[in-house]
């Protein structure tokens, strides 16, 4: 078998995540654009793009493109990706290196996409790849929208842990609690097997949080008929999965800004002031607040250590400083920190941010004063007025500072 000339890789898109209305830049149509995001599957992206093109071939010939979307995955799986492209020349590779996330890398693969229906597939071979031809037929059908779902006739998960299935019917019941009419119209809202029209899905600002790449497709688009196909979860051969505390966090912010329905990103944009980024920092800093706590009682409390008043917390509010800035450096700022590298600039934020949190600490006991003292306001309520007005000082500061992306690869 001749080997095809190795495809340069396709251009990350920027800017606002929408869908436009037609192919990029008039390249030819195709019927079905398949999304693969990847991270660390260099050992699943071959048998799945074997598995896709005999199941897809038969049916749709050229007509459909597979568009991987890596996220400069440090087991190269671009560069896996890459050299199958001499061999199937429906595939196409997105090495994205200062985004990163499941449903961004997504929705950049849509917008990159020459299709007129637009889909989705985990690489890890945990989707039944043979599903897709039902999911096509449904939409040929009329479906603007077409979910493989885990909880309809022909669904299920292979071998789930009690926990992992209250887990995931727990996510599905707060949903529905938070965001009904959205959460309520799939039979399986958190499934990351669909594909939907373009033309339903083209237009709208999208502005996913995390894995729920569908809640975003049934909260902003215009989907009127919504079909589903039954499909068994697999269990994971090679790799393992990337879903951590922090995508069910992420999740539930997700629903909270759908719910918002744009109000919290409206007030974002007129006072250009990121709400969801200073939620994360002011969760941070409630954490903050508990180390700070916990290790004060245990350094100073009679009954534990029983070291000086000043010393004790001292030390328990540097701790927590230390604490809040990995915290903020991993994820409320993560995608800034992300495009600085390397342990010297981070310990230069480090600095920053300590420097800022201190001097937000004079600046604590200079506002008690001035609202107990000169105000009179009570000392309880001066203190938590002091605390909300000093972490905005301490959140703003230290965007503006800290986090500040000097220079951009
Ligand atoms: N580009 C990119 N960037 N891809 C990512 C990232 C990322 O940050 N994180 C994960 N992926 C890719 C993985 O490489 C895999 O191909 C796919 O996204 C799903 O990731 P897993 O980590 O395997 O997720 P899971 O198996 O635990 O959960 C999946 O199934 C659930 C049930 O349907 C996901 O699809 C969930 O969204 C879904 O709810
Ligand atoms: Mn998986």
């Amino acid at each position: 078998m001749t080997l095809l000339p190795t495809k340069t890789l396709i251009k990350t898109p920027h800017g606002s995540l929408t869908i436009p209305a037609c192919p990029p830049d008039n390249q030819t149509r195709v019927q079905f654009s398949l999304i693969i995001p990847t991270y660390n599957e260099s050992r699943n992206i071959k048998d799945l793009i074997v598995l896709l093109t005999r199941i897809l071939d038969p049916v749709l010939s050229n007509n459909y493109e597979l568009i991987i979307v890596d996220d400069n995955s440090p087991d190269r799986t671009w560069e896996v990706a890459q050299t199958l492209t001499q061999t199937y020349p429906q595939v196409q590779v997105m090495r994205r290196q200062n985004e990163k996330g499941l449903s961004s890398a997504v929705i950049r693969g849509w917008q990159a996409a020459r299709g007129d229906i637009l889909g989705v597939i985990d690489a890890d071979l945990q989707h039944p790849p043979e599903i897709l031809l039902k999911l096509l037929n449904k939409i040929q059908q009329g479906a603007d929208l077409a979910v493989a779902s885990r909880h309809v006739e022909g669904g299920g998960v292979s071998e789930w842990s009690i926990l992992r299935r209250f887990l995931s019917r727990g996510a599905q019941l707060l949903g529905l609690i938070i965001l009904p009419r959205v959460v309520g119209r799939v039979s399986d809202p958190m499934s990351g097997y669909f594909m939907v029209r373009r033309s339903s899905i083209a237009g709208p600002i999208l502005n996913p949080l995390g894995y729920k790449i569908l809640l975003e497709v049934i909260g902003r688009g215009n989907i009127e008929n919504i079909a589903e196909a039954g499909y068994v979860f697999q269990e994971r051969q090679e790799g393992e999965s990337k879903v951590t505390w922090k995508q069910y966090l992420e999740y539930i912010l997700h629903l909270l800004r759908l719910r918002s329905r744009g109000r919290i990103e409206k007030l974002t944009q007129r006072f250009n002031f990121p709400v969801g980024r200073f939620v994360r920092f002011g969760l941070v800093g409630l954490s903050g607040v508990f180390v700070d706590m916990s290790l004060f009682y245990l350094l100073s409390d009679p009954s534990a250590l029983g070291w000086g008043l000043t010393r004790s917390k001292i030390i328990a509010a540097e701790v927590a400083i230390i604490n809040n800035f990995l915290w903020n450096d991993r994820w409320t700022f993560g995608d800034l920190s992300s495009q600085q590298r390397g342990w010297g600039k981070r310990l230069k934020r480090l600095l920053k941010f300590n420097v800022i949190c201190l001097a937000g600490l004079v600046l604590n006991v200079l506002l008690l004063n001035l609202l107990f003292n000169v105000f009179g306001i009570n000392r309880y309520l001066a203190n938590f007025l002091a605390i909300g007005l000093v972490t905005l000082w301490n959140f703003w500061v230290n965007l503006k500072l800290s986090w500040r992306v000097t220079e951009v690869k």
